[in-house]
Parts: C-alpha cells; sequence; structure tokens
C-alpha cells in the first residue's frame, strides 16, 4: 500500500486538501477535465486566493491524472471530494459517482475512504451497510470558496462520522495541515455528521435571509438598515458579524444544501415551517431587489461583476445573475463588467472589458459587494452591501 493521499475532485475542496497535505506526503489527484490535469502538471495548484505563494507549488509532490485506474494504486486514504448538484427531479443531492468510484475501489483496494463532498442524510450509512465495510468515513468541509485553502489550515472545528477506528490514524494526517492551535475534533455517526453539515448551511442561509428581509423592511419604510442592523446585532447573542444585506445568498453550497434539508423534511413528513421557506424568502429578495432598481426608472444599467463575493473565482448560483434575468424580462439594457467572463455575450447581454467604458455607458451601476475600483462613480452605485464584508 502506498501512504500518499489520493484525491479524487480537483476543485476547491480536492486542490486545498491537495496543496495542504503535499507538504508532507506524495498526493495524487483524479479528475476527469484534462486542461486541470495538465494545469496541475505543470505545477498551477488551482488556487488562486491572495493568500498563497503560487511559487510554493513548483516544490510541491503533486501530480494528477485523468486515468482512474490509478485507484489500483493502492493509496493508504482516497478523498471524495466531488460534485454533488442538486438533482431538481428528485430534490437530493446527486451521488451516482460517488457511489461507483466507491464500488471501484472497496472491490479492488484496501484504501480507506474518505468522502469530503456533501452528501444527504443517510448516504455514508447506506455505502457502509452495503460493503459491510468499516474503510468509509464522512468528513463534511466547511471550507469557503474565496478562502479554501487558510480555511482548511484554520477550521473552525474538525467533525467525523464514523463507527470504525481508523478516523482517528486519518486525523494525524489532517493535523499536519493545521495551524491554529486548538480546534474541536468531534467523531459521531456518518449520519450526524451529514445532518451537521447541511445543518450548518441552512442555518447560515436563513441568517443571511433573515438580514436580507430586516433590509426589504428598512428600504420600504425608509428606515436605515445600517442602524437597525447595528442595534440588533448590538446582542451578544447576535453578534456583529454575518449580518451584511446582499441581493440573495447563492454559490454552490447554500442553496443546494438548504433545498436537500428541506427535501429530507418532507420526505418523512418531519413539523417545520422555517427550514422550508428559506428557499423562498431568498428568491422574494432577489425580486424585490429586482423591483427596487427598476422603480428608479434609469435604463442603461451596468453589472459589476456577477460573481457572488469580492474574491470568488466563480459565479455559479449568483444571485445577481437572477437580477439580471429579471431586468432584462423588463426590457432593461443591461451591460456586464466581468473579466471572469471570456464571452463578449451572456444572457444576451454585451459584456464590456474596458472598465472606464463601462462606467461611461452604465447610468446605473449594480453591484452585490462594493469595490474601490468603483468607487470614482459611486454616486452611480447601487448595492445593499452596508458594511463591506461577508
Ligand atoms: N466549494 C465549496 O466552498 C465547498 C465547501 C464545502 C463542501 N463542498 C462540497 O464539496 C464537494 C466538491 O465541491 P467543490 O466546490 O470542490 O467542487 P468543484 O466543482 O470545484 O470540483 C469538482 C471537481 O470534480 C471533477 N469531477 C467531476 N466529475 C468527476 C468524475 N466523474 N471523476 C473525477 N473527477 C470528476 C470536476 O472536473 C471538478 O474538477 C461538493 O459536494 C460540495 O458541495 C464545497
Amino acid at each position: 500500500m502506498n501512504d500518499g493521499v489520493l484525491i479524487i475532485g480537483a476543485g476547491y475542496v480536492g486542490m486545498s486538501h491537495a496543496l495542504g497535505f503535499a507538504k508532507n506526503c506524495e498526493v495524487k489527484v483524479l479528475d476527469i477535465d484534462q486542461e486541470k490535469v495538465n494545469k496541475i502538471n505543470d505545477g498551477d495548484l488551482l488556487i488562486n486566493e491572495h493568500h498563497h505563494d503560487s511559487s510554493q507549488n513548483l516544490i510541491l509532490n503533486v501530480e494528477a491524472t485523468t486515468d482512474r485506474t490509478v485507484i489500483l494504486e493502492e493509496y493508504k486514504y482516497v478523498l471524495i471530494c466531488l460534485p454533488t448538484d442538486l438533482n431538481d427531479e428528485s430534490g437530493d443531492l446527486e451521488t451516482t459517482i460517488i457511489s461507483d468510484y466507491i464500488k471501484y475501489i472497496i472491490d479492488a483496494t484496501k484504501s480507506y475512504i474518505i468522502i469530503k463532498s456533501t452528501v444527504p442524510i443517510g448516504y455514508t450509512q447506506s455505502q457502509i451497510d452495503e460493503y459491510g465495510s468499516g474503510r468509509i468515513l464522512f468528513s463534511p468541509e466547511f471550507l469557503r470558496e474565496d478562502n479554501s485553502y487558510p480555511d482548511i489550515q484554520n477550521p473552525s472545528r474538525i467533525i467525523y462520522g464514523s463507527d470504525s477506528t481508523f478516523g482517528k490514524e486519518y486525523h494525524q494526517l489532517v493535523e499536519e495541515i493545521i495551524q491554529k492551535k486548538e480546534v474541536e475534533v468531534l467523531f459521531m455517526s456518518p449520519s450526524e455528521a451529514e445532518a451537521v453539515k447541511l445543518f450548518s448551511n441552512t442555518y447560515l442561509a436563513m441568517r443571511v435571509a433573515f438580514f436580507n428581509e430586516l433590509d426589504n423592511f428598512a428600504i420600504t419604510k425608509n428606515l436605515s438598515s445600517k442602524k437597525i442592523i447595528q442595534g440588533v446585532s448590538s446582542d451578544p447573542r447576535v453578534g456583529m458579524y454575518y449580518n451584511n444585506p446582499s441581493f440573495g445568498y447563492g454559490g454552490y453550497c447554500l442553496p443546494k444544501d438548504t433545498k436537500q434539508l428541506s427535501e429530507l423534511f418532507k420526505e418523512k413528513k418531519i413539523p417545520n415551517n422555517l427550514i422550508s421557506s428559506i428557499d423562498s424568502s431568498n428568491q422574494s429578495r432577489m425580486n424585490f431587489i429586482s423591483k427596487h432598481i427598476a422603480e428608479k426608472g434609469i435604463s442603461k444599467i451596468g453589472i459589476y461583476r456577477i460573481n457572488m463575493k469580492k474574491d470568488s473565482s466563480n459565479y455559479r448560483n449568483s444571485a445577481i445573475i437572477t437580477i439580471l434575468k429579471d431586468l432584462l424580462e423588463l426590457n432593461y439594457e443591461v451591460f456586464i463588467y466581468e473579466p471572469l467572463i471570456v464571452e463578449k455575450i451572456f444572457f444576451g447581454c454585451k459584456v464590456i472589458g474596458n472598465i472606464d467604458e463601462f462606467k461611461n455607458k452604465s447610468q446605473l451601476i449594480i453591484t452585490n459587494r462594493f469595490d474601490k475600483k468603483i468607487s470614482d462613480v459611486e454616486n452611480k452605485v447601487y448595492s445593499r452591501d452596508i458594511f463591506g464584508k461577508d
């Protein structure tokens, strides 16, 4: 058996772990995306955050491949960091590719499997039962996309969902990545660990929705959101954090995890009103913002950045895209400034690459998060970013 780590899925979760583990052991990455694999083999670990010095990459021992028979090299630990998108028909997170890999690994090797992907509650136990194997563990990941590598070095907590003992041994490897002195480590059943992940993200979505509804109220009543939020958040039970209004929550995880949890309540008819209403609160917020912008009666609207957060390198499920679609339906002329988009047209809107041209053409500039690059045209900026964070 090879003492190293095989990581399946070279995304945010997979590559931040690759970078962390590679300082202490051999790391191999398996991904279906040939372009990503080539980049990794050229020394680019795809971690573009300002926190990471890319010159470190070259001295790290990370290789990537698209060939799934790499699994037969029998790495001691295999981390599953694959996408689990929401299946719109079933309402469940899609786990088929994960199950296929687990079957292959269990049948062909003695490797231990650590599932880092977010999965439905009960999924890991169903795999353990299917193979009668103590070689499968679920460990939820809480990193943020715009801060993935620092987050895995300084985790808020570490959770292992497993009834077998190999979690403690695997944790010794994880400890070598961690910079923080004291991190709570919790062991629980796989289903409890899966529940921690879904309830955590649902709580965060609910908190965003709460402060956005407060902001809807303040706008409508012509009151200061800032003053109300400061007053409310000064109570330490509420806290002055994660309370900055936005156009709505988005990104890869909060929308799908909240919908998945709501679906699990629905399946078993478990009483709830709050959890099932978070998604519709978020939808209403986006439509409220579109209406508020439309009321300004300005016809040429520029959208400054469509990513969710300032440092995000993607725009998956970004709330501003819903607003863009609403404005197009209302026949507004909309332009976009977004360096992440290479195409010239996005959702039927012109993408303007030159920031000065964008500023000149836009009579109103809307942005989810304020950026000093548009501070010279602040008088035409529309945002609900009050505190400049989160
Ligand atoms: N992004 C986050 O902030 C975050 C945080 C915590 C947990 N998670 C969870 O972790 C999982 C991974 O998320 P991510 O953001 O890293 O995903 P990602 O989309 O960034 O990366 C997934 C990678 O898997 C690869 N892939 C897809 N199908 C494959 C296959 N059949 N074989 C091999 N590789 C394949 C893709 O090419 C991609 O490189 C998801 O379940 C997500 O919900 C994500």
